[in-house]
């Protein structure tokens, strides 16, 4: 296949080379870069299980072709941890006990990521709007959202702490 040089800016670090032009962002961060915590569901956009944040916006990466990525910023979730700190989300997520088989996980993380930086303070509606393109079979969604509300209750506890 055509090959095409992009350049992006992957989990904070500069990655260039080339991608088919062909093949989706999911393919190349899994297939060719080993991302293998993006998980490849339904492949036509209807399970948020290949969320990222494509200049800080969750996207369906299997609907956006690698090309399209050329220029931008990509988080995926093993993005989210910092020096070995799990990012609050995480931390949320195994506290409210809203992991089951963790095949949404993932997904549902970056949804959560995008609202949480657009909207820190959000109700639970927000919280399911902004889940509301990512499928869990497990977990009846409860535990998902609390652990979302409970990422934001700490984020305003650290910027509390920090004001003060
Ligand atoms: S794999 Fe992309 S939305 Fe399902
Ligand atoms: S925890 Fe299994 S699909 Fe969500």
């Amino acid at each position: 296949m055509y090959q095409v040089a992009i350049k992006m800016i992957l989990n904070g670090q500069p990655w260039a080379g080339e991608v088919p032009a062909g093949a989706t962002l999911l393919e190349v961060l899994r297939d060719q870069l080993g991302l293998m915590g993006t998980k490849h569901g339904c492949g036509i956009g209807e399970c948020g299980a290949c969320t990222v944040l494509l200049n800080g916006k969750a996207v369906n990466s299997c609907l956006v072709l690698a090309p399209q990525a050329d220029g931008a910023e990509i988080l995926t979730v093993e993005g989210l941890s910092r020096n070995g700190q799990l990012d609050i989300l995480q931390q949320a997520f195994i506290d409210a006990h809203a992991v089951q088989c963790g095949y949404c996980t993932p997904g549902m993380l970056m949804s959560a990521k995008a609202l949480l930086m657009e909207n820190p303070h959000p109700t639970r509606d927000d919280i399911r709007r902004a889940i509301s393109g990512n499928l869990c079979r497990c977990t009846g969604y409860e535990a998902i959202i609390d652990a979302i509300e409970l990422a934001a209750r700490r984020m305003e506890g650290e910027e509390n702490l920090c004001k003060s």
